[in-house]
């Protein structure tokens, strides 16, 4: 297995980030300015992959609110696909986990596409419990939000409780 190491991302990683994010289907990728606003002022919450030789593997993106401290919230993670199935994501969540937790957060938040199988087993394993509040309907036997992002955007919301 190849070595990798997780960082805290810098403010210039977010080119970096934009062009992992393309290598990641089934994710929709966002637009560079985002990427930019997480790696610019969240960077406590949000990760670089990285191998010995500098090449980027993956990201996780997130943030705490500002509403409320008790929540955070991850709107990102992917690992290009030829690095997948090694536990590099595992490492990230497992890092994101302990820095929310150690800041104060009591809720992780996150949503998902009900097709993106893959992502919704690895939620579940990490404990993640499906959010059965709004206008619910059922896809591929998981309850969605109808709507949540936009007329059809349906999407399953995930959180877990921190000790
Ligand atoms: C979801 C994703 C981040 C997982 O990354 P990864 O580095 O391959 O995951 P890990 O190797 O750390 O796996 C951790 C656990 O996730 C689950 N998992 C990972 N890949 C899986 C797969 N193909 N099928 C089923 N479960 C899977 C397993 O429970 C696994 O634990 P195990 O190895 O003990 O069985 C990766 O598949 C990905 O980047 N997907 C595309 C981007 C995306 O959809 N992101 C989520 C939406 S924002």
């Amino acid at each position: 297995m190849d070595d990798f190491t997780i960082r805290s991302v810098r403010e210039e990683d977010f080119l970096k980030i934009a062009e992992i994010a393309k290598k990641c289907p089934p994710m929709a990728t966002e637009r560079n300015s985002i990427y930019h606003i997480f790696t610019k002022f969240f960077k406590k919450t949000s990760l670089v992959v990285e191998k010995s030789d500098g090449e980027a593997l993956g990201f996780l993106i997130g943030f705490i609110s500002q509403d409320d401290p008790a929540d955070a919230y991850l709107h990102i993670i992917c690992v290009i696909q030829n690095f997948r199935g090694r536990g590099i994501a595992r490492g990230m969540m497992q890092r994101f986990l302990e820095t929310v937790s150690k800041s104060g957060c009591r809720r992780v938040y996150l949503i998902t596409r009900p097709q993106n199988k893959t992502a919704i087993n690895f939620y579940k394993g990490f404990g993640f419990k499906v959010d059965k509040t709004g206008e619910i309907i059922e896809i591929n036997g998981l309850m969605a939000v109808r709507d949540y992002n936009g007329p059809g955007d349906h999407k399953v919301v995930f959180y877990k409780l921190l000790e």
